[in-house]
C-alpha cells in the first residue's frame, strides 16, 4: 500500500467512525432474564452521561489503532513486520467497533447524544497514536497496553456507578471491561514495552480531562 493509499484509508477510517452508523459483529450483550425497567430521569441523565464517556473512549480507540496502522504502513524497517504490524491494529480497531456500536445504540435508548467534541478527542487521540506509532513496535503496543488497562479499571468504576436497575447499560460494560482485559493482554503477548511511569501518568491525566469534559458535553 503506497503512502496516498494508506492516508486515504486513514480519512475514511475517521469519517467512519466519526459520521457513519457502526455495526458490530457481535449482537449487544443483554442479561438475558431481565430487560430493563423504565428508568427515573436522574437514572437516564446519569447512565447516558457515563455511556457517553465510554462512547468517547472507543472513538479515541479507533483514533489510536489507526493512526498506528497508518505509521506501521508508512514507517521504515522490514515490509512484511509492518505490513503484519498494521493489521494487528485493524483487526484491533474491527473488534472496537463493536464496542462503538453498543455504547451509540445505547446512548440512543437512553435519549442522550454523543460528545459534541468527538472529533477533536479523535484527532488527540490520533495524534498521541502516530507519535507512539514513531517510536517503534514495542512501544506502539505499549500504547495499547497502557489505555487498555486504565478504560478497564475505568469500567470497573462505572459497574459501580451506573444505576443498579440499568440492566442494558450494565450487560455491555461488564462486556466491554473483559474485552478490553484481553486486548490488553494480546498486545502484551505481541511484544508490547513497558512504558515508563511519567508516560502512563500523562496518558492518566489527558483520559482525566477526557472523561471530566465528555460526562458533560
Ligand atoms: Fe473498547
Ligand atoms: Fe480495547
Amino acid at each position: 500500500m503506497n503512502t496516498l493509499d494508506a492516508s486515504l484509508n486513514a480519512a475514511d477510517a475517521a469519517l467512519r467512525t466519526l459520521f457513519a452508523p457502526h455495526r458490530g459483529s457481535r449482537p449487544c450483550p443483554t442479561v438475558a432474564e431481565a430487560g430493563t425497567p423504565e428508568l427515573a430521569d436522574e437514572d437516564k441523565a446519569l447512565a447516558g452521561a457515563l455511556m457517553r464517556v465510554n462512547h468517547v473512549g472507543e472513538v479515541c480507540a479507533q483514533a489510536l489503532s489507526n493512526a498506528q496502522a497508518l505509521d506501521a504502513r508508512l514507517g521504515t524497517g522490514n515490509p512484511q513486520e509492518r505490513e503484519q504490524l498494521a493489521r494487528h491494529f485493524e483487526a484491533a480497531s474491527a473488534e472496537e467497533t463493536d464496542h462503538l456500536a453498543w455504547t451509540s445504540a445505547r446512548l440512543d435508548e437512553l435519549g442522550a447524544r454523543p460528545s459534541l467534541l468527538n472529533p477533536l478527542w479523535y484527532a488527540g487521540a490520533f495524534g498521541i497514536g502516530l507519535a507512539a506509532g514513531a517510536l517503534g513496535r514495542r512501544a506502539s503496543l505499549g500504547f495499547v497496553v497502557e489505555p487498555e488497562r486504565q478504560v478497564e479499571a475505568h469500567l470497573a468504576g462505572h459497574m459501580d456507578r451506573l444505576p443498579a436497575h440499568d440492566h442494558a447499560s450494565r450487560a455491555i460494560v461488564a462486556q466491554m471491561k473483559d474485552d478490553e482485559a484481553r486486548h490488553a493482554r494480546d498486545a502484551q503477548h505481541a511484544g508490547a514495552m513497558e512504558l515508563p511511569p511519567p508516560v502512563k501518568g500523562l496518558m492518566r491525566l489527558a483520559a482525566k480531562v477526557m472523561t471530566t469534559v465528555a460526562h458533560r458535553i
